[in-house]
């Protein structure tokens, strides 16, 4: 099954498993997991969706769009070139079967 790990900046991890193909954004919100605000519903015009994905994922994730190197440049925490992606913009359960994102210290 789908499946994708949050890690808090604590060191905690909460993994969740997915019946459907679904964004990092809205699985987090759906199952409760703390530090994604996902403010304006996944349009990829607010950044507090802001994740880092970890490395041994990088190379399966999709292209940045346009708009998503925007509003990353907005997001509250620092922004890392490689690792930073907007959580809405990354659907796990279509070509990506599983993740492991870390979760930034703030979103605003
Ligand atoms: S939820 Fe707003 S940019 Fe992702």
């Amino acid at each position: 099954m789908p499946r994708i790990t949050y890690h808090q900046p604590g060191g905690s991890s909460q993994t969740v498993e997915l019946e459907t193909p679904a964004p990092i954004m809205q699985t987090a919100l759906r199952n409760g997991v703390p530090g994604i605000v996902g403010e304006c519903g996944g349009q990829a015009m607010c950044a507090t969706c802001h994740v880092y994905v970890r490395n041994e994922y990088l190379d399966q994730l999709p292209e940045k769009s346009e708009e998503e190197e925007e509003m990353l440049e907005e997001a509250a925490a620092e922004l890392d070139e490689e690792r930073s992606r907007l959580g809405c913009q990354i659907t796990i359960g279509e070509n990506l079967d599983e993740i492991a994102v870390d979760i930034p210290e703030r979103q605003v």
